[in-house]
Parts: C-alpha cells; structure tokens; sequence
C-alpha cells in the first residue's frame, strides 16, 4: 500500500510559522552510531544514496571522532571516499578536534559540526573533557575550519535534562550556547539528548538562548523522541521561529554515551505534519519510507517512525 492509497494529511496552515523548513537527516550518524553491531561500509553509503533520492538536502553523513569511542563509525574516510556527492547536497561530519578536523579536510568535506555539551557531566562522558575545556578544544578547530571557508555548526547537548546531574538550567544552556555562536559556529542546534523536553520548556530554551544574543535564524533543533514529545517540541520551536529541525529516517538512533538517548525524531512523522501544515520541505514521503523500510530490512528490525508504521512499513 502507498502513501497516496491511505491519503495526504488534510492541509491546514497554523498560525506564525515559517514557509519553509530545512529538514538537517542525522539517520546515517546519530542514527546509526549506536547501532550493536557495525553497519557495512556500502550499506552506509547506499542508505544516503536513497536519502538524497527522497529529496533531502543536508546528510549528515559520519562522524571524525576516536574509533575506539564510536566504532560504528570508525569507516569515515571510506563512507566519504564512496559517496555520489550530488550538487546542491550537503554532507556534514562531526569533528570534535583538530586531528578530526585534519581527518575531514582530507577528506574533502565542506561542512562540520562540532559538538558542545551543558552540562559537566556530559562533557566528561562524551568528550574526555572539563566543561570550559570543550570550548578551548573546539574554539581552534572552528577558526581553522571557518578560515578553510567550511560552513560550521555547533551543537550543544543536554539542553533540556541530563542523565546524571538531572534538571538542566535555561540560563546556562543560553550561555553555552552564545560561546558557541561567537566563536564562529553559523548555526546551533539545541539537543534534548535524552528526550525530556516538553513544549513550553522548549520556548523558555529558545527565549533564553535568543536573549543571549543568539539569532533565531542561527538556530537548529534536535529532539529524540524517548517519551514521545519530539513532534510536539518541534511544533513549539516552529511558532518561535526556528527553521531547521533535525530528524531521522525512520527514528533511528541514540547516543553511546547518555543513558536512556534513544531515536530521534523520525523524519517521516516531521514530513507527515509539514505536510498538514502546508509549510514545505522538498521531500518526497514515499520515497523517503521506502528508503527507511530498505534500511529497517538491513537491520532486521522494523523502524519505530510512526507514519512509516501507518503507511504500512
Ligand atoms: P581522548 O581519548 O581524550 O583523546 O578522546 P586524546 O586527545 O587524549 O587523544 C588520544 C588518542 O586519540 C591520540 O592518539 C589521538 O591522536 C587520537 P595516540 O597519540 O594516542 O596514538 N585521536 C583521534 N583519532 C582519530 N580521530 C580523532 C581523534 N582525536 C584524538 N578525532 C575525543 C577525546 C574527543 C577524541 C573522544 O572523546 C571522542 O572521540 N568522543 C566522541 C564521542 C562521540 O562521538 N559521541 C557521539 C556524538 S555526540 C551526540 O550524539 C549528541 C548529538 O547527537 C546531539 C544530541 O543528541 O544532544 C550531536
Ligand atoms: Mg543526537
């Protein structure tokens, strides 16, 4: 059964959004990064192949990190050397350092992110890092990498709670926020690493962090859906004026170093309500479930996205 056979959502625009959002896919990193066992090299690439079919723009494609802290992803060079880069497509890594920033100028990349935590805690469990220690690490690699003419984006976890130092203060995920935006990074993409985010502390985040001198226009989300509020935060953060949401294929993912990190966002559900919304996004929806069912089948377990479920995946 196709898309078109169940039918399109209705469309009904809602009040004070954007026209157009800009869907950043984290399926092939954020996603497959906490995978159990490795995903073949050529699985990875043909998973973005289909991705980019489906109409999606930003594929952010592997990460340049330690192999021995994110094995799943330890085939950088090989995913990258291997990609069909289409014109008009966008492929960003992550790059915690300078030897992964030299790791993926090597590899020709145009795009990085680097990635921040708000908390202590997360900085010492994902980044063998102390807290103003992380911006020290990452403040070279952005001036190198901006200089290099690379667009560079910043992400910052933990916004909304942390596994283990619990309720996570506004005015501190605004501050390390701005000392990401002025260090250089052209965007920042808030994380609710964990999932426990609901909607009006989603506004009071974005609030927070727009007073401290941070452009909304500047700004990303990216919310894993561990006890279902993704959608409804992403809604929340459209009426504030944000214009890049970050999501999944399907839902996959996680992070190796949060406890309780599970999927993000999947990007069909996010597809399904732009749709209603009538705000575009330039995917296509049945490719895109077609892309996530090939994938779920790679996996051998059906992907947990909702719309993919209902369309019959
Ligand atoms: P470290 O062990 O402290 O590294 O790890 P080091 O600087 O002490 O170096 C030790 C050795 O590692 C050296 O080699 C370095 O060359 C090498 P030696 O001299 O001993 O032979 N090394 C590297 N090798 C390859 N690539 C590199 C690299 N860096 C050093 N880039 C480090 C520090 C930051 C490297 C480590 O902690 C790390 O790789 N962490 C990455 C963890 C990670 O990827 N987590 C998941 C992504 S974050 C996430 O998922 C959240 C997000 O989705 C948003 C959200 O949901 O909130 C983005
Ligand atoms: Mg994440």
């Amino acid at each position: 059964m196709t898309t078109r056979d169940k039918g399109l959502p209705a469309r009904h625009a809602a009040e004070g959004l954007v026209d157009n959002v800009t869907i950043w896919e984290v399926g092939a990193r954020d996603g497959l990064q906490n995978e159990q066992s490795v995903v073949p090299t050529e699985v990875k690439i043909e998973f973005l192949d289909r991705l980019a079919d489906a109409g999606l723009r930003t594929l952010e494609a592997t990460s340049f990190v330690h192999p021995k802290w994110v094995p799943q992803l330890a085939d950088a060079e090989q995913v990258l050397a291997g990609l069909r880069r289409r014109p008009g497509v966008r492929y960003p890594v992550l790059v915690p350092n300078e030897r992964g920033l030299d790791r993926g100028l090597t590899a020709d990349v145009a795009h990085i992110a680097v990635f921040a935590s708000a908390t202590v805690e997360f900085a010492r469990r994902n980044l063998n890092s102390g807290f103003d220690e992380q911006f020290g690490m990452f403040a070279p690699v952005v001036e190198r990498a901006r200089a290099e003419g690379l667009d560079v984006r910043g992400y910052l976890s933990m916004c909304f709670g942390d596994p283990w130092e619990g309720r996570v203060d506004p005015g501190q995920v605004a501050t390390a926020a701005a000392r990401l935006y002025e260090m250089g990074c052209t965007e920042i993409s808030l994380g609710d690493t964990i999932g426990v985010a609901t909607p009006g502390h989603v506004q009071r985040v974005l609030d927070a962090v727009c007073s401290a001198g941070v452009d909304v226009g500047a700004l990303a989300v990216h919310f894993h859906d561990t006890y279902g509020q993704a959608l409804a935060n992403t809604f929340a953060a459209l009426r504030r004026g944000v214009a890049t949401v970050d999501a999944s294929a399907g839902g996959l993912g996680g992070c190796p170093y949060a406890e309780s990190a599970t999927g993000n966002l999947a990007t069909e559900d996010l597809v399904w309500m732009l749709d209603g919304l009538g705000v575009s996004h330039g995917v296509d929806l049945d490719a895109l479930v077609g892309a996530s069912r090939w994938m779920a089948q790679q996996l051998g377990r059906p992907s947990p996205s909702r719309v993919v479920r209902a369309l019959g995946g």
